[in-house]
């Protein structure tokens, strides 16, 4: 319904959409490009195009700009947001680099532009174990999700790792019970499931990574039925990548994701303006982490 008018103002605004595989089937489909955390961010650095719209939450459309300050970056819903990019202070940073000298402080692209220029890296899902490998500290602070850090600690028996106690309302809500259960309805099935899960759901779990790693492990297990521990927006890949399997999903949904829609997109683009703006100095250190984790990850 909206195509025509959307090609037009992308071709008005010289603009390309970017959208995560959690935003509604329709925005997906709308989409010059979906992907994971990490890919969107990357890709973002490499377009052409003078304009991004990032369908998804805050600190995705913050993270296309620090990258990319020249650009022009809008995100179709203000008040699209992740809880977890908030749960983490400076303060907390401060307390603990005032504790430990041999220090590295790694950041979940989930968090704010504020965050991200207080830590040292920045990694996602999807790099944060090539991360942690290349960090010469021995002492590391992983904010803010408790779980992936766990997860990626576990890894690395030689690193002290300090958690924060941040975690994403909608997979640490998800329970071992749930999941077990899932599987004695399939005992067939294969899980699925997002290391921010809670470290007694990713046991349960025969492979645990981000949300693309998921997409291309479910085609390299021949399960018709697969149990998928993360945000349901990925069925719309799920399913046009593998239309022969079945997915079971416990209910997960992130209203931050659920709040954009091709109307906002539209009236981003229409409305114009400057997009999101943030501190130059701010953006400036906000951007070495990010640049780091590109660097690590282009190894
Ligand atoms: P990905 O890194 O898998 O895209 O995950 C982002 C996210 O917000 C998960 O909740
Ligand atoms: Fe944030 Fe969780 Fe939503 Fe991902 S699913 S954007 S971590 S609230």
């Amino acid at each position: 319904m909206y195509t025509n008018e959307l090609d037009a103002l992308k071709r008005e605004n010289d603009a390309v959409v970017l959208a995560h595989y959690y935003v509604d089937a329709e925005v997906q489909a709308a989409a010059d490009f979906i992907g994971d955390s990490f890919f969107l961010a990357k890709k973002a650095t490499t377009i052409p195009q003078s304009t991004i719209v990032m369908a998804g939450v805050n600190f995705m459309g913050e993270t296309m700009k620090i990258l990319n300050p020249d650009k022009t970056v809008y995100l179709p819903d203000a008040e699209a947001d992740c809880p977890m990019a908030h749960m983490v202070t400076v303060d907390a940073i401060r307390a603990m680099r005032d504790k430990y000298d041999d220090l590295a402080v790694i950041c979940y692209v989930n968090s704010t532009a504020e965050i991200k220029a207080h830590s040292d890296y920045c990694c996602t899902s999807s790099n944060a174990e090539k991360i942690v490998a290349s960090v010469p500290e021995t002492h590391i602070f992983f904010v803010p999700d408790q779980n992936l850090g766990q997860y990626i600690a576990a890894k690395f028996p030689e690193k002290q790792f300090h958690f924060h106690e941040g975690f994403c309302p909608v997979h640490h809500r998800i329970r071992a019970e749930q999941i077990a259960q899932l599987k004695k309805n399939h005992p067939d099935a294969a899980i699925f499931a997002h290391p921010e899960c809670r470290p007694e759901v990713l046991v349960l779990a025969d492979y645990k990574g981000s949300t693309s790693g998921i997409l291309d492990a479910v085609g390299e297990r021949d399960r018709a039925v697969n149990i998928i521990v993360t945000e349901g927006g990925i069925a719309a890949e799920l399913e046009k990548r593998y239309p022969e399997k079945t997915f079971v999903f416990p209910e997960m949904l992130c209203e931050g994701m659920k709040r954009v829609n091709l109307k906002g997109i539209i009236r981003a683009l229409r409305e114009g303006g400057d997009g999101i703006a943030i501190d130059p100095e701010l953006a400036r250190r906000a951007k070495r982490p990010l640049d780091r984790m590109l660097e690590i990850t282009a190894k």
